[in-house]
């Protein structure tokens, strides 16, 4: 595939997961990949070697996007590698968390918010420079933006702060895509739902792989590289026409 020759991208969270897959994915589709990490060094190194052992480019960054120069530090980085143009944006570095309501910490609420949503944020302000005419962006989001998982009651565990990230990130990719479409700039989400990854540990055991599939139409566990596919054809001039919206990647989900 050659879709995105000659194109520069960066993903954030590529060290592991989803954003391991899409790094992997647009690499294979021509695009030169800065793996961006945050403490797995080894594990982006091992992306970069994959992707070069298949005759790709990418080089891994590292930055915490958690702290409040994290963003602007990673904006650092990337333009001295690409110079003045970045094709490919995927906001992907992400953390979640799950607690009763009432265990909840100022702590958690704002490592979730600073992660999740100011990162991509400044993240996004920082790279405008570099961004123009034809690059996209795009956005993990999840299924629980929108629809509310879990057993309901206040003594289980729930995700809603983590859920309110992912509402945060969809009203923010319908103001970057209004903003930025004059500007030739194409924003859009992608919502997974389940995903076997670290992050949904859940699934490891055999109940939680049956609440899983028992909300999905289609019975598997969601692969990393069933997201990083949608991607890189979202950011290819196949999808020209579309910005601004939020694409289910979850296996028909609580239809
Ligand atoms: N798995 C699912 O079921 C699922 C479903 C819907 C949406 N999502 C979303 O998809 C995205 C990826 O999830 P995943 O399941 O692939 O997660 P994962 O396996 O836990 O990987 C998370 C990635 O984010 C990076 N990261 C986390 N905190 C960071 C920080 N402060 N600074 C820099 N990088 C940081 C990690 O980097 P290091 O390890 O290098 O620190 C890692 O590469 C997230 O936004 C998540 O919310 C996941």
């Amino acid at each position: 595939m050659t879709a995105l020759l000659n194109k520069t991208a960066l993903v954030t969270g590529a060290s592991r997961g989803i954003g391991r897959a899409t790094a992997v994915a647009l690499a294979r589709a021509g695009a030169y990949v800065l793996v961006h990490y945050g403490r797995s060094a080894q594990k982006a190194e091992s992306v970069v070697a994959e992707i070069q052992m298949k005759g790709g480019r990418a080089t891994a960054i590292s930055a915490d996007l958690g702290t409040s120069d994290g963003a602007a530090l990673l904006a650092k980085q990337v333009r001295s590698i690409v110079g003045d143009r970045l094709d490919v944006l995927v906001l992907n570095a992400g953390i979640s968390k799950s607690a009763a309501v009432a265990d909840y910490t100022v702590e958690d609420f704002d490592k979730l918010f600073a992660t999740n949503v100011r990162g991509p944020f400044f993240v996004v302000q920082q790279l405008l420079p570099v961004l123009g005419e034809g690059s996209n962006i795009v956005v993990i989001s999840s299924l629980v933006a929108r629809m509310v998982v879990g057993k309901p009651g206040l003594e289980n565990p729930s995700i809603l702060a983590y859920a309110s990230t992912k509402g945060a990130l969809e009203t923010l990719i319908r103001n970057w895509a209004g903003i930025l479409g004059p500007s030739g700039i194409r924003v859009n989400a992608v919502a997974p739902g389940v995903i076997d990854t670290d992050m949904s540990n859940f699934t490891k055991t055999e109940a939680g792989r049956e609440v899983a599939l028992g909300m999905q139409a289609l019975k598997r566990l969601g692969k990393p590289e069933d997201v990083a596919d949608v991607v890189a054809f979202v950011v290819s001039d196949g999808a020209r026409w579309i910005t601004g919206a939020s694409i289910p990647v979850d296996g028909g989900s609580k239809l």
